[in-house]
């Protein structure tokens, strides 16, 4: 029997941690679901990520699904006990993936507000080896940014500008995109970054992880997918959606608008 795994995101950050799971597993079958009713996620508190996690997990867990990628960062670092709490199945974790592809010395994290005043990368990297010295560096503009399509913007690029510069004044040497939103921006991002700096993407080390689940992948670098066993479901705007799926994905997909509010009491 083919599992299905759900994946959440604020989004179309998750887009980046469902095509290279889809790269390695072109045939396995996924439930993701984007909070577009609330994105941005990271400009919001610690209480409301925290209630708004619970809200999404308690959801997903009433889908059946069998294991969950977390697909967003802000709620991994605020709300990965919930997560893992009330699922009911395992949950993969992006922030620890991302730490253990970690190499060198001094790592730049960019980062929305609310992951980056958390310290969870700092913390995670740390963790895993006490000789890292992280810099987090709180990115505001780019998701809003990105989920209204103004990827090619001058004004985006003067802000990447400006969230580097205390990266590259740190002399970080590996950059870690601490949002699943930011891989879309890479192409820039490489092209502002010296490139000897390498840029980490954690979707592809917690997408390394899931033979456990999945089985051996298929093939690693896979560039042709198809969505026809992803169900997509967002909470606002399902066009919208669908046709921001067409930019990023390449097809565009049927997307349902769900309601989560479902019996979820604040813990
Ligand atoms: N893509 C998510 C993350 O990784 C959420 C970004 C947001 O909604 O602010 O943090």
């Amino acid at each position: 029997m083919r599992l299905t795994f759900g994946l959440f995101d604020s989004g179309v950050g998750g887009f980046t941690v469902l095509m290279q799971v889809l790269r390695r597993y072109p045939l396995s079958s996924c439930l993701y679901l984007a909070d577009t009713a609330r994105v941005p996620y990271g400009d919001k508190g610690i209480n409301e990520i925290r209630e708004i996690a619970l809200e999404v997990t308690h959801w997903l867990r009433g889908q059946n699904v069998s294991f969950v990628l977390v697909g967003c960062n802000t709620t991994n670092s605020l709300a990965l006990d919930i997560v893992q709490r009330e699922a009911g199945v395992p949950v993969v974790s992006l922030i620890s993936s991302a730490a253990e592809m970690i190499t060198k010395r001094r790592v730049g994290v960019l980062a929305t507000p609310a992951t980056a005043l958390s310290g969870a990368y700092k913390s995670e990297i740390e963790l895993s080896s006490s000789d890292k010295i992280v810099f987090e560096q709180s990115c505001p503009a780019f998701v809003p940014m990105i989920e209204d399509g103004k990827i090619d913007s001058v004004e985006l690029r003067r802000v990447a500008i400006k969230y580097l510069s205390p990266l590259l004044e740190a002399r970080v040497e590996e950059v870690v995109l601490g949002c699943t939103h930011y891989p879309l921006l890479e192409p820039l991002l490489r092209e502002l970054l010296p490139q000897e700096i390498r840029i980490i993407d954690p979707a592809v080390g917690l997408a390394d992880k899931l033979d456990k689940f999945l089985g051996p992948p298929v093939w690693r670098f896979n560039r042709r997918y198809s969505l026809a066993s992803t169900r997509f479901c967002v909470t606002k705007d399902p066009l919208n959606f669908a046709a921001r799926a067409n930019d990023w994905l390449g097809e565009c997909p049927e997307v349902e608008l769900v309601s989560l509010q479902q019996r979820s009491c604040f813990f």
